[in-house]
């Protein structure tokens, strides 16, 4: 397993050419290319335009949405921060990788070997500037790891209370997945499942259809959802399955036309038609977290090429 480090973003490329990249910016994953053969496929979508100095969170690939989901609410202990709270506009460490290897099939030996590196990303109160701690005055530690295979990515969240304060937290993986036309993708696995429609006022509605589909701005939390798995669908063909581990929820955003155009940051214009985000998450409740408890998280995509 090879691993480049320009000090800005690391990046593991896989013997069999598989690779990923994540920037220490928001441990912000900005790449993940997979495929059969020797030409790997990018699986997200990142902006022409995105923000990659720091300065503000990526339009793309995976930005970690921590400690709270969307704008806070009013009266509550993350009221001051802005919208999807710190984690992904913050310079996170990088600490280390770890490599594994498997023989899938076979006698051992005769097998093709499967091998699978992470890459542990942290990021702890002390890295917040005095104003943040302020605003969310609370001591923790956060490990982030990207676990990348020959056709999955998992991204792991796992949280630590380390001060004397119980606290309150909502956490999101802000997917941007590509995919070559949002007018022949379906996304699966949500039926019956009850949704805020961000879009019409907040009120809720009852998921009917198997495949939802998107024809105008989308921005619908679907909430405690019983099945694991949400795939995304392009033609009949599978691309995309999305396993969630312990997150009972997942938000389904595209902004379409009118909405992509207005952000400074997301382009080319036209291009809402080859993304959709389908963030897995914890943004239905608050998960409590109590001094020296953990919590873990995440999710497994497996890219169907
Ligand atoms: C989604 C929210 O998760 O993120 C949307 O549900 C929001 O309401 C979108 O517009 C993008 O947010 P941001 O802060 O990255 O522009």
């Amino acid at each position: 397993v090879d691993i480049a480090d320009d000090n800005s973003s690391i990046t593991a490329t896989l013997p069999s050419g598989e690779n990923v990249t994540v920037l220490l910016h928001g441990a912000t994953v900005t790449s993940w290319k997979s495929g059969p053969g020797a030409e790997k496929k990018e699986n997200l979508w990142v902006s022409e335009k995105a923000v990659l100095d720091g300065s503000k969170p990526v339009r793309g690939g995976i930005p970690l949405v921590f400690p709270i989901f969307g704008a806070p609410p009013a009266n509550h202990a993350t009221s001051k921060l802005p919208q999807h709270g710190f984690a992904r506009n913050l310079r996170w460490e990088y600490l280390g990788k770890s490599t594994s290897e498997s023989t899938t099939s076979g006698d051992a030996g005769t097998g093709p070997t499967d091998n699978s590196v992470k890459l542990d990303f942290g990021l702890y109160s002390a890295n917040l500037t005095d104003e943040q701690q302020d605003q969310w005055p609370y001591d923790f530690g956060l490990v982030y790891s990207v676990t990348l295979s020959r056709d999955t990515l998992q991204t792991m969240l796992n949280v630590r209370n380390e001060g004397q304060l119980g606290f309150d937290f909502q956490m999101l993986l802000h997917t941007y997945f590509r995919i070559g036309d949002i007018g022949s993708t379906a996304i699966t696995g949500l039926s019956g499942v009850t949704y805020t429609d961000k879009v019409l006022n907040a009120t809720e509605h009852a998921q009917a259809e198997n495949a939802v589909r998107i024809a105008g701005e989308t921005d619908r939390v679907y909430k405690r959802i019983p099945q694991s798995t949400t795939s995304i669908v392009e033609g009949d063909k599978p691309r995309f399955d999305v396993v969630r581990d312990n997150l009972p929820d997942t938000v389904v955003w595209n902004p379409f036309k009118e909405k992509a155009a207005a952000m400074a940051d997301f382009a080319p214009d036209g291009d809402y038609v080859h993304m959709v985000c389908v963030e897995a998450g914890y943004v239905s409740d608050w998960v409590r977290l109590e001094p020296g408890d953990t919590w873990e998280g995440g999710q497994r995509l497996r890219s169907l090429l």
